[in-house]
């Protein structure tokens, strides 16, 4: 069976950065160190205000684009995965191929454009219906393009503010793939959650202490069903496990319970619900605050044995490493995770080439994948290629002042007008509804 999966990846991050431990922490009279070791973010991605889900999709898609030598005719599908969308009819991919029909002859009269919603998961999605639309002999020879575009913002004073993003990340996928082959086996975890959800309205209504808990049992649902078709998980063969990273502090507790589950020790939620006295231990998972501080202790605990600490050390923590500068991108932060850990292994001359990584993705509302990809030979060109760390670099760093106007700038409910802090370079701007994403 011919391989099928990512051949390229391109990141595009918002052109500004509110320092979380600098500039966040002080205006809320919290210890920096909530931010930097508790959830584990040094810093969020912003968009200035010429940039939106439109401009930082297509700019990804573009440079995308013109590494791989493509024209508009390669490309069959382009599907955009957000849940920042800002029209209810037309998907934000047309407005994307409009972008990028300007600066190329052709145009993308016969691809297939959508819109995929189901919050962060939605990114996971797009890959798999492109999978889907390859291995069904739909695709002409043609590859696909999925974008995961958001802008993660929460209402200012929200819990959740400390840990917003705004970024692209763009994907084409193909035959014989250069990075990643996805696997055909999938597990899912899924059921009707409230916990984040944004109905007619721009920021997300979240209880956040209850997300972190449905977050983790869907996701052990998922890895479940996924051992049901693929075997048995063993750590050991697993390079690295990018799970969707809101903030970090929410992978060291996905990771601790994956762990548990592969090395077929007592389950976590059995140990907690031990702990707590709750059996069946379902109903761990609802005793929030005893869950939660049983958690803490645990962790401590186990994050004491030099085996957890190595495994987690090689096979987590290099997917944090992007996620802790830009925030949560939604439906790009697991893919962002799967960067990460590939230029981590780059930096440290690792070989990656047949290896195995398990990608757990998630969103709200609520359902968890796990799926496995095999690295495949092109992998550190690819990687070589990305110029994130010069993107994050050149980001503007904001003040607490000019993160109060930008955060106006992008309410749809509010009519403001500020300067650019930044300089656009040869790329998409929003430049006034209608006159969206023309190239500067
Ligand atoms: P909070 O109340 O601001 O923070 O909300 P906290 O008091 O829970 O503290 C956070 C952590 O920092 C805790 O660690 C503290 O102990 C620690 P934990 O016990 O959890 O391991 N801490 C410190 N550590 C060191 N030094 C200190 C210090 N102080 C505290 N001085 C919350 C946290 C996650 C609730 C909030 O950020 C939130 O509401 N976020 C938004 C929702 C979210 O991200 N949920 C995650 C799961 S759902 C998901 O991933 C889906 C999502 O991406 C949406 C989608 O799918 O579309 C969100």
């Amino acid at each position: 069976m011919t391989a099928v999966g990512i051949d390229a990846i391109e990141i595009w991050t918002g052109n500004l950065k509110l320092d979380l431990p600098g500039t966040f922490a002080p205006e809320k009279g919290e210890d920096p160190e909530k931010y930097t070791k508790g959830l584990g973010l040094n810093a969020s991605s912003f968009p200035d205000s010429y940039e939106d889900i439109v401009t930082m999709g297509a700019n990804a898609a573009h440079r995308l684009m013109e590494r791989k030598g493509l024209e508009p005719d390669d490309i069959g599908r382009i599907d955009v995965a957000t849940e920042s969308s800002f029209d209810n009819s037309k998907p934000v991919s047309t407005y994307v191929a409009g972008c990028l029909e300007q600066v190329y002859d052709g145009d993308f009269h016969h691809a297939n454009k959508g819109e995929r919603k189901f919050a962060c998961i939605a990114g996971t999605q797009s890959l798999d219906d492109a999978y889907n639309w390859i291995r069904a002999g739909r695709h002409r020879g043609r590859s696909a393009l999925v974008i995961a575009t958001d802008t993660a913002l929460y209402a200012r004073g929200d819990a959740g503010e400390a840990t917003q993003g705004a970024g692209a990340v763009a994907m084409l996928i193909s035959e014989d793939p250069d990075l990643v082959e996805l696997s055909t086996e999938q597990g899912y975890g899924s059921a009707d959650e409230t916990d984040f959800l944004k109905p007619n309205q721009q920021f997300p209504s979240v209880d956040g202490k209850r997300s972190v808990q449905v977050y983790l049992a869907r996701m052990r649902e998922a890895l479940e069903d996924y051992e049901s078709v693929a075997g048995d998980v063993h750590p050991d063969d697993l390079a690295y496990i990018p799970f969707h990273t809101p903030f970090p502090g929410m992978v060291r507790k996905a990771g601790l319970l994956g762990y548990r589950h592969i090395t077929r020790e007592t389950s976590l939620e059995d140990d907690l619900a031990d702990e707590i006295g709750r059996q069946p231990r379902e109903e761990a998972f609802d005793d929030e605050d005893a869950f939660r501080d049983a958690l803490r202790e645990y962790m401590d605990a186990l994050k004491g044995t030099d085996q957890y600490r190595e495994w987690y050390a090689e096979t987590i923590e290099p997917t944090l490493s992007l996620s802790r500068e830009v925030g949560n991108w939604y439906t790009g932060s697991v893919h962002l995770a799967r960067v990460s850990a590939l230029k981590t292994a780059l930096e440290a001359d690792r070989e990656l080439t047949g290896e195995t990584l398990l990608v757990g993705s998630y969103g709200s509302g609520a359902q968890a994948e796990i799926h496995a990809e095999t690295v495949k030979s092109g992998w550190k060109d690819e990687i070589a290629a990305l110029n994130i760390d010069e993107q994050l670099e050149d980001r503007y760093d904001m003040s607490w002042a000019d993160y109060e106007e930008v955060h106006d700038v992008h309410n749809h409910e509010m009519d403001v007008d500020v300067e650019e802090f930044t300089t656009p370079e040869a790329e998409f701007v929003f430049d006034g509804w209608g006159r969206m994403g023309e190239r500067k």
